[in-house]
């Protein structure tokens, strides 16, 4: 299965999805690619490949120099391996333009490898150019991250008119695997009033897990690292987590629940302070703990 992972919007959580759902993915028996298609390279440095050390990137593989296999790159994390983006990706789009079969480069490398890898995650840059036409002319799917704010709804039109050009024009059958909501925020009304317009757009089609904002989520990258392997206890990690197994459609195993449960004693019932904390109160590990 392959997903683009695309937003026109800027800093709505892509990279962090691809890196964080991959991530996961990967460490759940996965064999999963992830695939930089953004200038900005963060997807690369987010699994900690440093940059200048590689001599063959998404943009060889675009315009045609080497072959996709011969760019993609292992990570030291379970079951991921990266197509990288350089620098010179910038570059690409210009050089692309008047190219044949400018939109679907990446598509037909993709297919010689698609074989080797259960999920492939693409990370498209903020804007509709040739990159990201790329990205969802070669996606089965499109996973769309979106902060739960009053200009977020300002996007929706832009971007059903997107997936009509696209369906139209380069691929027919690309699907919507869902809406996700980032640096999300239930306690605030505009949270619930965004989704609820968002859920009228795509009707069926917000993920039921939302990533809440997460300080660690943001301090992972600089560390090189998924968050999973930065703090695996975070509510970011968990959040992904929960994320990758509605991806899959698969239950959470109950030994894994039972992990995450805190049952608080009577005294904390009788006391009656804290109505979540009653007797019984499935608790995640992690809410009790600060970020
Ligand atoms: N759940 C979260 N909690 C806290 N910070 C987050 C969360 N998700 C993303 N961020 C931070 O928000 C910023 C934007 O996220 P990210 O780079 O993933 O967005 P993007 O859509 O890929 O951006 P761009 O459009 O520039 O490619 C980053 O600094 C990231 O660390
Ligand atoms: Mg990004």
């Amino acid at each position: 299965m392959i997903y683009a992972v695309g937003n026109q919007k800027g800093g709505v959580g892509k990279t962090t999805t691809v890196v964080n759902l991959g991530a996961w993915l990967g460490s759940h028996g996965k064999r999963v690619l992830c695939v930089d298609i953004d200038p900005q390279g963060n997807t690369t440095t987010g699994f900690g490949i440093k940059k200048k050390n590689l001599e063959k990137s998404s943009y060889d593989v675009l315009v045609g120099k080497v072959k996709i296999t011969e760019a993609i790159v292992k990570t030291p994390f379970e079951g991921i391996s990266v197509l990288p983006a350089t620098d010179d990706l910038a570059g690409c789009e210009i050089e692309l333009s008047a190219a044949e079969n400018r939109t679907n480069r990446l598509k037909m490398q993709l297919l010689t490898c698609k074989d080797d890898y259960d999920i492939i995650l693409i990370d498209c840059p903020p804007a509709l150019g040739l990159l990201t036409l790329n990205g969802l002319t070669a996606a089965d799917e499109l996973i769309i991250p979106m902060l739960a704010e009053f200009f977020a709804l300002e996007g929706l039109s832009q971007l059903t008119n997107t997936l009509k050009i696209v369906r139209r024009s380069f691929n027919p059958s690309l699907q919507i695997a869902g809406i996700l909501f980032v640096m999300f925020d239930p306690r605030l009304n505009v949270s619930r009033q965004v989704e609820t317009e968002v859920e009228k757009y795509f009707p069926g089609k917000v993920f039921k897990t939302k990533i809440p904002r997460n300080v660690r989520i943001s301090e992972a990258p600089s560390h090189g690292k998924p968050v999973m392997y930065y703090d695996k206890g975070s509510k970011g990690a968990e959040a992904y987590e929960e994320l990758g197994y509605e991806i899959l459609k698969e239950e959470k195993p109950e030994s894994e629940k039972k992990k995450k449960l805190l049952f608080f004693g009577k005294k904390k019932k009788e006391s009656g302070k804290n109505k979540d904390m009653a007797e019984g109160t499935e608790v995640s590990e992690d809410s009790s703990k600060k970020e």
